[in-house]
């Protein structure tokens, strides 16, 4: 099982539509996926799920798409030149336990030129900090606005063959 985490909470977000659209790409390679979106996560979870607290809904949460992963697919917009800090809240509360020695890919969003670069780098130290592997080629969809229609389809044939062969070699990895 992956799961493809959609790395904000931003309501309507781009981002969910590009992981709703890969999670389609994976779908079609025959690759069992399911996608975490951050906006479900209860409201006051960093305060209620961490330094020893816990409650029953991110539990639930937690065992199914981060316990419940052989690996993940972190889809990230470019908040402030860097990725979300809910992200960064998410992993506070769950630490090393749940993604060390799982492999991990990076896809970054913006509507800027840079495609959330600065981003990519700084979800891969996090990432090798809990002992988790990032796997090398991090596609990074500049301009998201251009990219994806209105039904959430990227018809650019260039992006779409990027996203294929993070796939296809990630699946190996
Ligand atoms: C709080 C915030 C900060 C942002 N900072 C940047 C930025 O530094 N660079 C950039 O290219 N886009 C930035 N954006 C725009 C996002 O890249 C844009 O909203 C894009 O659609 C991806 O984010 P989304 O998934 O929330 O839609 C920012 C958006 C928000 C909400």
């Amino acid at each position: 099982m992956i799961t493809i985490i959609s790395a904000t909470n931003r309501k309507d977000s781009l981002t969910i539509k590009v992981a709703q659209f890969y999670s389609q790409l994976l779908t079609t390679e025959n690759v069992t996926n399911q996608v975490m979106d951050l906006c479900d996560l209860p409201r006051d979870f960093m305060f209620s799920n961490s330094f020893g607290n816990s409650t029953e809904e991110f539990t639930l949460m937690i065992h199914k798409y981060i316990q419940g992963a052989q690996k993940f697919v972190v889809i990230s917009p470019e908040y402030h030149g860097s990725y979300p800090g809910i992200f960064k809240s998410l992993m506070d509360c769950i630490g090393g336990d749940g993604v060390g020695e799982k492999k991990v890919a990076l896809v970054g969003v913006a509507s800027g030129r840079a495609g959330n670069l600065r981003g990519m780098e700084h979800l891969t130290s996090l990432f090798h900090h809990l002992k988790a592997e990032v796997f090398s080629a991090k596609p990074k969809l500049s301009e998201i606005h251009n990219l994806l229609n209105e039904k959430g389809i990227i018809e650019n044939p260039e992006t779409v063959a990027l996203l294929q062969d993070q796939i296809k070699r990630f699946v190996k990895f």
